[in-house]
């Protein structure tokens, strides 16, 4: 094959993929209707707008409420407070998400005492999380992270000896199922983001999902200022902030629920192909499937590079620059190990709640992923045409067959493995897709 883009060679595509988010003229005409009505907010709460699509949501997920939320951060914090979170309580998080899942414990008054992840799956590791309980643990937030879901069986078990509250962090899972039961109906609530480069988003946004009439109640409480629920029969009274969705927010939402499972799906195929295409190539590992999703959902699409042993192979993140470089969007440091993100200001000068810094915190395979191992692809190249796979499968395809040329070339690129997030943010922003 060619030479590798990165070395100065043709890069296998130049168009860019299907655009993120996708909408079409119903979604402007009403989010049209609504700024006619002068119902922008998100008060009083719920607003009609909102519950209806929050009916619809619950439905798909198979919960029986739903509510709208600002921010699919918020939505963790009201979350852990209905679940009954307070200051010092210490509460379980995989070392590998997005650092708000456990940033909100803290902004709680919690301790997020991170437990490391599955090999597999990159979702949280239930022994790992069992060797984390203590009599302070009052919570566990299972991340059902990409393209996979935490083992919920395993969990509940674990919760229900502690006597544990679950909170699915469901961001990457819309309309994603676990033997049959939705994303955010098997724990005691569910959380998701509705952020814009999520499976549906008006922008900004989150949605709360619970079966429980008291963690409902409790739950618009704490969204809407400490106001009465709807039905308020369990009369909680609790110190709430004003967390609501507006319903110019709600309005978008409508149109991405309609455009959800068919979208899904054609990920799912996307992603078969794609595994066929790239199955056996050097360097790469699929995550092996999980026949317990019976519904799949598709944040990203995450695989492993694990070069063989005593061969010539560059880092990772040399390996994920030179697939871009070929016209792929991908990323390796998506997330990182939270207790070493950059984002991560834990320490007990700025949280009065703890009583030891991270710095001996370790979570070997956590770590493994974030700075050696997985690849993230994005889910907007997914939903294309066949075509689009192709040229993934291509491009990765063309890295893993010169990961020797590369490696040799590496000093010379030695930059590329340095590139932080702030760094990287840059160079997205100046990406044309
Ligand atoms: C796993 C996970 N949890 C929580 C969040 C927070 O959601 P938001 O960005 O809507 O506040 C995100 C979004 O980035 C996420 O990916």
């Amino acid at each position: 094959m060619s030479t590798l883009a990165i070395l100065g060679g043709e890069p296998v595509r130049r168009r860019p993929f299907t655009p993120w988010p996708q909408y079409g003229e119903a979604d402007i005409e009403r989010l049209l209707r609504t700024v006619r009505s002068r119902r922008w907010g998100g008060y009083p709460y719920p607003t009609p707008l909102a519950q209806e699509f929050c009916a619809r949501f619950a439905d798909m997920q198979g919960v029986r409420y739903a509510l709208p939320v600002a921010n699919g951060t918020v939505s963790l914090t009201a979350a852990l407070m209905a679940a009954g979170v307070r200051f010092g309580d210490e509460v379980i998080v995989p070392a590998y998400t997005w650092d708000g899942t456990a940033t909100a414990v803290l902004a709680m008054g919690g301790v997020p005492v991170f437990a490391d992840v599955d090999p597999d799956t990159y979702c949280l590791d239930v022994s790992s999380a069992r060797a984390c309980i203590t009599p302070r643990t009052k919570a566990v937030i299972p991340v059902h992270l990409a393209m996979r879901f935490a083992d919920m069986d395993a969990l509940m078990q674990l919760a229900a000896d502690h006597g544990l509250k679950v909170i699915e962090d469901c961001a990457h899972a819309h309309g994603g199922a676990w033997k049959g039961r939705g994303a955010g109906s098997i724990g005691d609530i569910g959380s998701f983001s509705l952020q814009e480069s999520k499976l549906m988003t008006s922008g900004e946004g989150g949605l709360l999902t619970t079966n429980s009439l008291a963690h409902y109640e409790a739950l618009q409480t704490l969204i809407n200022c400490g106001r009465a629920s709807l039905t308020d029969q369990y009369g909680q009274r609790m110190l709430g902030l004003n967390y609501r969705m507006t319903d110019l927010q709600a309005a978008l939402l409508f149109g991405q629920l309609e455009r959800l499972p068919e979208l899904r799906e054609r990920r799912a195929r996307r992603a078969a192909l794609l595994e066929k295409l790239i199955g056996g190539l050097p360097g790469i590992r699929l995550l092996p499937a999980q026949p317990e999703m019976t519904s799949p959902t598709m944040y990203c699409y995450v695989f492993q590079y694990r070069p063989e042993p005593g061969r010539p192979a560059p880092h990772r993140d040399l390996f994920v620059a030179a697939i871009e470089a070929e016209g792929v969007p991908c990323d390796g440091r998506f997330y990182e190990a939270v207790y070493r993100s950059d984002l991560f200001h834990a320490t007990p000068e700025n949280c009065a709640q703890l009583q030891h810094d991270y710095s001996s915190c370790r979570c070997p395979v956590a770590e493994h992923a974030a700075y050696e191992e997985a690849v993230w692809l994005f889910q907007f190249c997914f939903i294309g045409e066949e075509d689009d796979i192709r040229d993934v499968a291509r491009a990765i395809e063309k890295v893993a067959t010169h990961l020797e040329t590369l490696a040799a070339a590496d000093p010379a690129l030695a930059g590329v493995k340095a590139m932080g997030r702030a760094q990287r943010a840059r160079h997205e922003r100046q990406k044309n897709y």
